[in-house]
């Protein structure tokens, strides 16, 4: 039975958001993050929504293996969400060498200490660009697509499935569930937790959001000479409190069978980026101002989930549109306009402290 959780990257964005989803179902959560790319306020707010505090938090790199390994001689662990990775593509292309040493390296550096320990369930974060260029009009991809990753970020997630599958082969006791992402964005409805993008974000919904409040004056539209419907490109677009659900469902499900399972986590349906940002000016409530210039480097016409197979195996669907999504991404960015920790301090008018 599983009812404690180790979750690596647990401060990150999908992180939190599982770990409240967890909370709010009974499981006893622990995180290890570096806080790379995230910080331990976060925690403050995921007990403010659930009533429950996080376990323990400990600031390490997975990479460690000696801290690794006190986290696991310290507690009881049934269960292992994995999601601490390195995740910017462009950067992946820049800095191949430490996207495998984080991405693989941590994951084989988890592998060894689960194993060490006796504990031998775990859940991965995979993702939808080990797909890499399928091409437009391809249709909704399953999980017999052949996996072709076209940079290091998405190379690194697919050689650790490779790992994970193989490891499942041969060690009988392990089950894992790999849940391949499209794109998950939103944030949790109270407006406490959301995507905290350090700097210009990289991506649609987090830029999206920054138009929006007026941190930025447009948006760039990366091409509009796809061959899609109307020429920009298409995603599958899925709201993050959908995705930490699933991991939920993944964990009550763990011990439904052995080795690995796969399953692609997706709405099954494609939006291009005109209509993300058509959907995104009607939940703010006044148009985004965009530009069409030339198309990113790397990036596919169309990435599409067909996300039959975890219907069927787990009897789950996306409960969120793409209204919620950006409706909730929308109340995250106007509640939180810098992010969790770069709020400027406010000045008590009497005293003078800063509060
Ligand atoms: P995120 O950056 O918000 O979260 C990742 C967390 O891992 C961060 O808190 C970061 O500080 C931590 N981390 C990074 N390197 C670490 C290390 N060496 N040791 C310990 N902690 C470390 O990213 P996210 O969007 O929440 O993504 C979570 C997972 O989902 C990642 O594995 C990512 O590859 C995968 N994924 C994300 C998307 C997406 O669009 N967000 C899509 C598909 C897959
Ligand atoms: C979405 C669409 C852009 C920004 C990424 C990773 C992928 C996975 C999911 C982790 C694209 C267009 C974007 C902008 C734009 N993550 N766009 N102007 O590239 O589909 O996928 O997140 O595993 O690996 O690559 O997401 O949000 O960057 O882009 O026109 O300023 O929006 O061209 O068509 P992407 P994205």
């Amino acid at each position: 039975m599983t009812t404690s959780v180790l979750i690596t990257g647990g401060a990150g964005f999908i992180g939190s958001h599982t770990c409240a989803a967890l909370l709010s179902h009974g499981y006893d959560v622990l995180v290890v993050d570096d806080f790379s790319n995230s910080t331990p306020q976060v925690f403050r707010r995921v007990q403010e929504l659930t009533g429950r505090r996080v376990g323990a938090v400990y600031a390490s790199d997975i990479c460690d293996r000696r801290a690794l390994s006190a986290i696991f001689d310290q507690h009881r662990v049934d269960a292992v969400v994995h999601l601490a990775a390195r995740k910017a593509v462009g950067e992946s292309t820049r800095m191949p060498v430490e996207y495998y040493d984080t991405n693989v390296g941590g994951t084989t550096n988890l592998l060894r200490t689960m194993h060490e320990h006796g504990v031998h369930r775990l859940v991965y974060s995979s993702s939808c660009s080990i797909y890499g260029d399928a091409g437009a009009g391809a249709g909704p991809l399953d999980e017999a697509t052949p996996a072709r990753p076209t940079n290091p970020y998405a190379a690194s997630k697919w050689v650790c499935e490779q790992i994970l599958a193989d490891v499942c082969r041969r060690c009988p006791e392990f089950t894992v569930v790999g849940l391949r992402y499209f794109n998950p964005v939103g944030a949790h409805p109270s407006g406490l937790l959301g995507e905290d993008a350090r700097g210009v974000p990289a991506n649609l919904m987090p830029y999206l959001a920054q138009v929006a409040v007026g941190r930025l004056a447009r948006i760039d539209v990366f091409g509009d000479d796809y061959a899609t419907a109307d020429g920009t490109a298409v995603r599958d677009y899925i709201h993050v409190m959908d995705t930490a659900q699933a991991h939920r469902i993944a964990l009550d499900r763990i011990d439904d069978g052995p080795g690995m399972r796969v399953y692609n986590l997706g709405v099954g349906r494609g939006r291009s980026v005109l209509e993300v940002i058509e959907a995104f000016g009607a939940a703010c409530g006044r148009p985004i101002p965009y530009r069409i210039v030339a198309r990113r480097p790397g990036d596919v016409p169309e990435l599409v989930a067909d996300a039959t197979a975890v219907a069927r195996a787990w009897g789950w669907h996306p409960t969120r549109d793409l209204a919620a999504m950006c409706r909730d991404a929308w109340r995250f960015q106007r509640l939180n306009p810098n992010g969790y920790v770069r709020r400027q301090p406010a000045k008590d008018s009497r005293t003078g402290v800063r509060i």
